[in-house]
C-alpha cells in the first residue's frame, strides 16, 4: 500500500506512542487526523509537527469511554482532511484491579473505552470506505495477553480482546481493508512513572533495555505497507515473550 497522499486516524494521537504514531505516518506522507481527549494541546503541537514535515493535519476531540461516540472519529476526519484510509487505534485505559475487586462498572468502562471503542472506530472506518479504496487498519495490544499481568485484570482481558477482534475483523473486511495489531512490551514507562520503573522491568529483557517508541513506528508502518499481511499481531518487546 503507498501511504503517500492518505489520510489516516490515531487514536489519542496527542502524547506519547500515539503522538509517536501520528509523526511517523506525518514522515511517510501520510496526511493525520490526530484524535484526543483530554491532551487538547499536545494534540495541537503533534498536529504541527506533522504539518512542519509537510503534510495536512487536523485534532478532533472524541470521547472514547462510550463507544457509541466512535464514529465521530470519522466524521471529523472526511470534514477536516476528506475521507479516511488508514485507522490505527491506540486509545486505551490502564486500570489497575484484580479479578476479586473489580466493579461491574469498572469493568464496563474499561471493556468500552479499551475494547468497543477500537471495534466501533473500525465498524466507522470500514463503512465509509468507499468501494474503490482499499484500507488498513492497525490496533495497539499489549503481550501481556499471552502472559497476564497480576495487577491490570480488566486491562489485559480487553486487550485479548483486541487481538481476537484483529483476526476477526481482518476475515471479515477482506479483501479491501487490513486489520492488523502491534503487541507491545516494555515501551515507555507509564505517565506518572519515572525512567528508572521501566529500566527495571527491561532488565530482564532478552534484549535487555527499553523500546521506545521507534520500534513501534517501524511495524506500524511496515504493517501498512506490506499488502499481503491481515489477521497479524506483530510483538514489539525485546524478547519478553520468550523469557
Ligand atoms: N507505553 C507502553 O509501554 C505500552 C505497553 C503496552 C501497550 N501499550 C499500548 O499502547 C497504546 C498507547 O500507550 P501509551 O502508554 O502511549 O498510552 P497513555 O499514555 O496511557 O495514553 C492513553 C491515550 O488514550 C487516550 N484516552 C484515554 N482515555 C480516553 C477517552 N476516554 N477517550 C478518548 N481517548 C482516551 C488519551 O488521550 P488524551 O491524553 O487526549 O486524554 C491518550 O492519548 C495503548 O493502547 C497502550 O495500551 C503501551
Amino acid at each position: 500500500m503507498e501511504l503517500r497522499g492518505r489520510v489516516g486516524i490515531v487514536t489519542g494521537g496527542g502524547v506519547r506512542v500515539g503522538r509517536a504514531i501520528a509523526l511517523g505516518l506525518a514522515r511517510s506522507g501520510v496526511d493525520v487526523f490526530i484524535h484526543y481527549n483530554r491532551s487538547a494541546d499536545p494534540a495541537e503541537r503533534t498536529a504541527e509537527e506533522a504539518r512542519n514535515l509537510g503534510v495536512r493535519a487536523a485534532v478532533g476531540s472524541v470521547d472514547l469511554s462510550d463507544p457509541v461516540n466512535a464514529a465521530a472519529l470519522v466524521d471529523l476526519t472526511q470534514q477536516s482532511l476528506g475521507q479516511p484510509s488508514i485507522l490505527v487505534n491506540s486509545a486505551s485505559g490502564f486500570p489497575s484491579d484484580t479479578i476479586a475487586d473489580v466493579s461491574v462498572d469498572a469493568w464496563r468502562a474499561t471493556l468500552d473505552l479499551t475494547l468497543a471503542s477500537p471495534v466501533f472506530a473500525t465498524q466507522a472506518f470500514a463503512a465509509a470506505l468507499p468501494e474503490d479504496l482499499d484500507g488498513a487498519v492497525v490496533n495497539i495490544t499489549d503481550v501481556r495477553t499471552q502472559t497476564p499481568y497480576r495487577e491490570h485484570f480488566s486491562y489485559v482481558v480487553a486487550k485479548g480482546g483486541i487481538d481476537t477482534f484483529t483476526k476477526t475483523a481482518a476475515l471479515q473486511l477482506a479483501p479491501r481493508i487490513r486489520v492488523n495489531a502491534v503487541a507491545l512490551g516494555v515501551i515507555l514507562p507509564p505517565p506518572h512513572e519515572d525512567d528508572d520503573y521501566a529500566s527495571r522491568l527491561a532488565a530482564d529483557l532478552p534484549l535487555a533495555r527499553v523500546g521506545g517508541t521507534g520500534p513501534v513506528v517501524a511495524t506500524i508502518l511496515s504493517l501498512l505497507e506490506n499488502d499481503f499481511v491481515t489477521g497479524e499481531i506483530v510483538r514489539v518487546d525485546g524478547g519478553g515473550h520468550l523469557t
